[in-house]
């Protein structure tokens, strides 16, 4: 059901970083099943500019970093913004990198994919690492390598709230940024247990919101950012229009009681494997599973 939409908000809020650089509170998010051509992912991305995103949410294994490098050059040549500090922008070092040698040339790399001169965040994509040419959906024996650190962009849902990790974090002035909010419905690596929720589809139809857009609004709520997908016009204002109201103490009870389970890809099954460094999802998720 479509809820009647506000106007488009001006200005998404930002939040301060230990670093000093702030951050638009909403990503968009540049990672889908197939990434459209690049003239036409160009256009989506200069839309999304338009609409009013800032924040950009890319990574080597997405496939969108040189169109989203290409939407910025347009952008400035077009006036859309004046400069490249009005955006943040995101990249991720992909699993087969994340030893001390590759860092460096795999960031030079998308730096040079995308033709900037630096990003606002690089990630590291999984905190895992693989040997180099190996397949992540089908690694095989000898495929996983030893790895020993902690990264912070991660799944967050009506569905996985992140219980532990949300205040833990808080205590240690770590800022959490939630991927897939929606549940990544409508992906390969997703479901729509978020879009088909019960709790939210009637706190949607009572406030006179969509489910995505409460969705969204409990994650905001939490204190945590947020990388939203969509490549719809539409959906893509929608997903902004998430600020000047809440939910009620009774509506955030009603979202502490969904069952809890991490989305089917974020559980990380695929990447456990025989004889490997890490034996079992509970071990990569020091057993918040
Ligand atoms: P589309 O690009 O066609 O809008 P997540 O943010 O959890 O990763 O979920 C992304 C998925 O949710 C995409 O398939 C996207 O599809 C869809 N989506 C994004 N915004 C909305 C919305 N407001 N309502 C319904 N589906 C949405």
């Amino acid at each position: 059901m479509a809820a009647k939409q506000e106007t488009v908000e001006p200005k998404i809020p930002e939040i301060l970083l230990n670093s000093g650089h702030k951050m638009p509170v909403i990503g968009f998010g540049c990672a889908a099943n197939s990434i459209p051509p690049l003239d036409e992912m160009i256009s989506i991305l200069l839309k999304a500019m338009e609409i009013g995103y800032r924040h950009f949410d890319t990574a080597s294994l997405y496939g969108s970093e040189e169109a989203l490098g290409k939407a910025v050059a347009k952008a400035l040549e077009i006036g859309l913004i004046k400069n490249r500090d009005e955006l943040f922008i995101t990249s991720k070092l992909w699993i087969t990198h994340t030893h001390p040698d590759l860092v460096l040339p795999a960031l030079k790399q998308t730096l040079k994919t995308m033709g900037l001169e630096y990003l606002d965040l690089y990630l590291i994509h999984w905190p895992l690492r693989i040997k180099e040419g190996a397949d992540p959906v089908k690694l095989e024996e000898g495929d996983a390598l030893p790895f020993d650190m902690i990264v912070n962009q991660v799944e967050m849902n009506v569905n996985w709230q992140q219980r532990k990790l949300v205040p833990f974090c808080k205590a240690k002035g770590i800022h959490v940024c939630a991927w897939s909010p929606l549940g990544a419905s409508g992906t390969i690596w997703g479901s729509n247990a978020v879009l088909e929720n019960q709790v939210l589809k009637d706190i949607a139809a009572s406030r006179n919101k969509t489910i995505a857009q409460v969705a969204l609004r409990w994650i905001y709520e939490k204190g945590v950012t947020l990388i939203v997908k969509s490549f719809n016009e539409e959906r893509m204002k929608q997903n902004l229009q998430i600020f000047y109201w809440e939910l009620s103490k009774e509506e955030k009870d009603q979202i502490l009681c969904i069952p809890q389970h991490r989305g089917p890809v974020g559980r990380g099954d695929l990447f456990i494997v025989k004889n490997g460094p890490i034996k079992s999802v509970e071990e990569l998720w020091d057993g918040d599973i």
